[in-house]
């Protein structure tokens, strides 16, 4: 072993054993090249490649003690994507008229093929005044995923941390929640269209790895986005994954308790409403919780005739 492996090792074991406190996700670590406005680029360095090394082998969460928390929050500070620069005194104010037309008029997208129109609307997305006039949302454009031919169109809330890194929606803890929902559906991610009702993250004050909902001004936004996307594909079903989505789409402030169970209707295409994968991710979320979700996506299984095993059917019931 060389010296510099001999101290890298060495170094590691000194934070292996100083970690005897506070859980934190691993895996939330960005892929870019570490960098941190607290430790050392060298101890930040170290810590980095060690809790990758752990992540490829399988761990999600590991102890921290203070001093690598705070290594940890100079790296997400250092390397967070940037606020929003159109601040609302940072841009020309826009007219509320002109904002109001562009969000009413329906956007044409061009393209012959869904992919080709899918692609026409994403890039037009990337720079939507209506948008980017608010203020209040952040300049990465994360647009939705999954095939134009999909028989279902999933509406999320908005992007979070990791959704604005990688640009994709459903990328984090609540995207592994979905990803095994889709599992248990017999789906995957490729088969279906995963959207959001705000396509930017919105943004906070000192914003790290933190997220909010997105406001009904910025849902409204972006809904020229979501009817377009819809309008592309014509699938069969859209699920309003939680309130915030459902609010969005069916002008709603119902709760997800009150919607769920019945079809409601989005351009013309039935809609159903669950609970967002998030609300499952509570330690205290309990076997009727899931059952809740999961007779929901029965449901929409019964209504595209897709096949449902026996085991399928029972999944979250009481054992008896
Ligand atoms: N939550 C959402 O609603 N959408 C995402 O893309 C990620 C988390």
């Amino acid at each position: 072993m060389s010296d510099a492996s001999r101290h890298r090792k060495y170094k590691e074991q000194q934070l292996l054993e100083s970690f005897p406190l506070l859980k934190i996700p691993s895996r939330r670590l960005a892929r870019d090249p570490p960098a941190s406005s607290t430790g050392s680029v060298a101890q930040t360095a170290v810590l980095i490649d060690y809790l990758r090394q752990l992540e490829r082998q399988g761990v999600t969460h590991v102890p921290v003690d203070e001093e690598a928390r705070a290594i940890l929050r100079g790296y997400f500070k250092a390397n967070a994507p940037q606020p929003s620069r159109s601040s609302p005194t940072a841009t020309a104010p826009q007219p509320a008229a002109a904002v109001a037309a562009a969000v009413a008029a329906p956007l044409t997208p061009t393209g012959t093929t869904r992919t080709e129109q899918l692609a026409s609307l994403r890039a037009q997305a990337e720079t939507w005044e209506p948008a980017r006039s608010l203020g209040t949302l952040r300049d990465t454009m994360v647009f939705a995923v999954g095939n134009p031919e999909a028989p279902i169109v999933f509406v999320g809330e908005a992007p979070g941390y990791e959704e604005e890194l990688r640009r994709e929606p459903f990328v984090g803890k609540a995207g592994e929640k979905f990803n095994a929902i889709l599992v248990a559906m017999g789906l995957s991610r490729e088969e279906v269209y995963i959207s959001n009702i705000c396509k930017f993250r919105p943004s906070l004050k000192n914003q790290t790895t933190n997220n909010r909902k997105p406001t009904r001004e910025e849902m409204h936004a972006c809904l020229p986005f979501v009817r377009a996307e819809i309008g592309i594909i014509k699938p069969k079903c859209i699920v309003a994954l939680g309130a915030t989505a459902a609010e969005g789409l069916l002008d709603s402030t119902e709760t997800v308790g009150h919607m769920r169970g019945s079809w409601h209707e989005f351009e013309g295409i039935p809609l159903r409403v669950t609970y967002h994968p998030s609300y499952l991710l509570h330690s205290d979320a309990a076997l009727p919780e899931k059952r809740k979700v999961w007779d929901d996506m029965l449901c929409l299984m019964e209504f595209l005739d897709m096949p449902i095993s026996e085991k399928q059917r029972g999944y979250f019931l009481p054992k008896r």
